[in-house]
């Protein structure tokens, strides 16, 4: 892949100071591209095996070779992470670390070099700096930032790409989804197989749902849930989120095993109702365990906790509680305390800029 290059300075005119904020209409952000000024590319080649120093560049179109591995056989990552504008204007990152292991993981699985943990969080670090005029104000959302690992070498014969390329750019961003959540299970097309790419973020594994979520999204729902694929019988995951099962004191969600995407904010999730004094318990979470659930939320980095209203399951619809006195809700507060600086980090999960 090349690049447009441009002046590449995180510290220069267009990186602004203090509380200098982009025009933009803060209250109406959703979940939609908003061009930023800088993306961080970095590149690697076969032999090299390792990528050396990356660079900002003006954020815009790429230019790929038409055979590149990425473009013909699907091999790329990506991952998502956000930083928060703090009251006191901090800007701060939450557990970017685990995004790079993570990645880490995902290359492994992918055959292709990772950046290391220290030029992921570099490159994450770099280009919200160079972008902190698009960081939402206090309260109005947060920064997006979106790296992917791609295959960028040419090649016709299927396997692994000739060169890579890390590149993140950023974007910033409101809720991921608009009003009540209410899901239909989803029992024909299945997201993941066992030894397949469900358990990693690997690029092919979202437009193979496309299908799911635009039948769902055509009968009225917000989302599907997916069952696992070699029974059929228990919950695996929603498109973009993991599942939480709340009965009780009792939270369940599904154990990762797999073919279930291990969720950074699933995991701060599990950890947060452990030091709230939940019970949680990571396993096979059967389908019909949610008729008699109270509660069912959603978590990612893009939809953070999100409550369930419904879901339909065999025409059958479920509806769950919902608001301040749920299990979902004071989770969702001391999560969302902790990245926003309502809440003392006292886990060490936040990283300024
Ligand atoms: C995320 O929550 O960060 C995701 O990657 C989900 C999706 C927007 C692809």
């Amino acid at each position: 892949a090349s690049v447009q290059t441009c002046e590449p300075s995180p510290h220069s005119k267009s990186s602004n100071e203090k509380g200098e904020y982009a025009n933009l209409k803060w209250d109406e952000l959703g979940f939609g591209l908003i061009p930023t000024d800088y993306m961080y590319v970095m590149n690697c080649s076969k032999e090299e095996n390792s990528f050396s120093k990356g660079t900002l560049v003006q954020f815009g179109n790429m230019e790929m070779n038409p055979s590149s591995g990425i473009l013909n056989y699907g091999q790329g990552l990506l991952e998502g992470l956000k930083a928060y504008r703090r009251e006191d204007e901090r800007i701060m990152l939450f557990r970017p670390e685990l995004n790079a292991l993570r990645m880490k993981i995902g290359a492994e699985r992918m055959c292709m070099p990772p950046p290391t943990v220290d030029q992921f969080v570099d490159a994450i670090k770099q280009t919200v700096y160079a972008n902190k005029r698009w960081v939402p104000p206090p309260g109005k959302g947060s920064m997006y930032i979106r790296p992917l690992l791609l295959g960028s070498g040419p090649g016709l014969g299927v396997g692994p790409a000739s060169e890579y390329t890390f590149i993140t750019y950023a974007s910033p961003v409101g809720n991921y989804h608009k009003g009540t959540l209410n899901l239909v299970v989803e029992e024909k097309l299945y997201r993941a197989t066992p030894g397949g790419t469900g358990g990693i973020k690997a690029i092919i594994n979202y437009a193979s749902i496309y299908k799911a979520i635009t039948e769902a999204k055509a009968k009225g729902f917000s989302d599907v849930l997916f069952l696992d694929a070699k029974t059929g019988k228990n919950l695996e995951e929603a498109s973009t989120s993991n599942i939480f099962v709340v009965k009780g004191n009792v939270i369940s969600t599904p154990a990762t095993d797999g073919t279930i995407l291990p969720g950074i904010t699933r995991k701060s999730v599990i950890e947060v109702a452990h030091v709230l004094g939940y019970q949680i318990e990571e396993r096979s979470v059967p389908v019909e365990e949610l008729f008699d659930a109270d509660e069912v939320f959603l978590t990612g980095t893009a939809v953070v906790i999100n409550p369930v209203n419904s879901v339909t399951y065999q025409g059958k619809r479920i509806e769950y509680k919902k608001g301040a006195d749920t299990v979902g809700h004071n989770i969702y507060e001391m999560l969302t305390g902790i990245q926003t600086g309502r809440v003392e980090d006292k886990m060490g999960w936040t990283l300024e800029l």
